[in-house]
């Protein structure tokens, strides 16, 4: 029989993130009362000025089809956005308005990869990036980022004739760490030396502590080869809304909106106007919020630094922290007769797949296993810290009593 899927489905794997989250929900539905720290979203309500937008929006039948790269006023309103706060020189028709960020990133993958062409991933990099890549018939080459930043000599040690694209994601997601001018400046020129097309994914940028986000579009000669993908899911807690958009060249825009017109068509019309509500209205929500998930990240930290897991960088942004998992962690969950169990079955499964496993099981404690976010990622667990400061401390508290057994 012919084989029923593609071979580019298959070269995805499913999204470890979502799956820890999917049996963490299976879970607490049966009772248990799991603690989760695997959530790639705000558990803020989205700000009730948001909502009234789009209750209005319904109330004035705005609901149906817009144009498919969003309706002007939000188009215009991002494009000012990245000029007064991103320094990029963006008009409208650089803008489009998908639903999400994510569709942002899959769209402009598959409007500027050949079949073969590469695309250079920092390492641990975010879940979909890859799968993005591999769909659109790309190849990701991994460059694992040595101590904290990456250098111009890194990126030449990696690229080819066929690089075609570089992902840079900063505040990052899964480390939280903070690309500085420096560092962004390096890769800005190297991108202009070998005429490589840079995926700039800016969606935390707002969830940021004491550091100041610069956008890599904002560098000389970078504006007309950078994609910017940002969002509204996570500054305003709004992930189910499914509103984001790409600001680039509009050569490119004008691909991406073909790829949504035959695809999602556009981003849903109320969202969108909650949206424009969101950019238009009072930031004061976004500093509340930020303010609170700084208060996480202190206490998380300092929770799990004690408990002997290493955490470097310390995270500066996003809300997730990556740690490397303590020797005496691993013998505990490794001497545990169940962690052991079917040890034949489980030749080849990376430490911290089994270690997380093991927590969700002994201590109904939900994490992420860092191997998710590529090899970089081994002996690592992502925390994320987008549940309240009870929930940490309860959290923390279970893990203490696990590993003190
Ligand atoms: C780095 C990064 N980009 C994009 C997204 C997706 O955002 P959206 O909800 O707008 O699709 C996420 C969500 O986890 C993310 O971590």
């Amino acid at each position: 029989m012919r084989r029923m899927l593609s071979s580019r489905v298959n070269a995805v794997r499913e999204s470890a993130t979502i799956r820890m989250s999917a049996i963490a929900r299976e879970m607490k539905r049966a009772g248990e009362k799991v603690l989760d720290f695997s959530l790639g979203e705000p558990d803020f309500d989205t700000p009730a000025h948001i909502c009234e937008a789009a209750k209005k929006a319904m109330d004035e039948g705005f609901t149906h089809y817009t144009a498919s790269a969003g309706i002007p006023e939000l188009r215009e309103a991002i494009a000012e956005k990245m000029r007064a706060e991103n320094g990029v020189d963006a008009s409208a028709e650089n803008v489009i308005v998908t639903p999400g960020a994510k569709q942002a990133i899959f769209e402009a993958m598959l409007s500027v990869l050949d079949e073969g062409d590469e695309v250079i991933l920092l390492e641990p990099a975010w879940v979909s990036f890859e799968a993005a890549v591999r769909i659109a018939g790309g190849n990701p080459k991994f460059l694992r980022r040595k101590e904290k930043s990456v250098n111009y000599e890194d990126l030449r040690a990696v690229v080819t004739e066929k690089t075609k694209m570089l992902v840079v994601n900063s505040p990052n997601n899964p480390v939280g760490y903070v690309m500085d001018e420096r560092e962004l400046r390096e890769i800005a020129e190297f991108a202009c030396d070998y005429n490589i097309i840079v995926l700039s994914d800016e969606v935390y940028e707002k969830i940021i502590y004491g550091k100041k986000h610069v956008s890599i579009a904002s560098f000389e000669g970078m504006e007309e080869r950078t994609i910017v993908v940002n969002g509204f899911s996570k500054t305003y807690a709004m992930t189910g809304w499914r509103v984001g958009y790409a600001v680039a060249p509009i050569e490119i825009v004008s691909a991406m909106t073909k790829m949504q017109q035959h695809s999602a068509t556009c981003a849903p019309s109320i969202s969108q106007r909650a949206a424009l509500a969101a950019l238009k209205g009072s930031q004061e929500c976004v500093a509340e919020m930020v303010a609170e998930f700084k208060k996480r990240r202190d206490l998380i930290v300092k929770r799990l630094l004690k408990l002997g897991f290493s955490c470097e960088p310390m995270p500066e942004g996003a809300f997730y922290v990556f740690v490397g998992i303590p020797a005496h962690a691993l013998t505990a969950a490794f001497g545990d007769s169940e962690a052991s169990e079917g040890d034949e079955k489980r030749k080849g499964v990376a430490e911290d797949i089994i270690f997380a496993e093991w927590l969700l099981r002994s201590a109904l404690v939900v994490a992420t296993p860092g191997s998710a976010f590529g090899e970089a990622g081994r002996n690592h667990l992502r925390f994320s810290y987008a549940t309240s400061l009870e929930n940490i401390a309860e959290g923390m508290e279970r893990l203490e009593n696990l590993l003190s057994q």
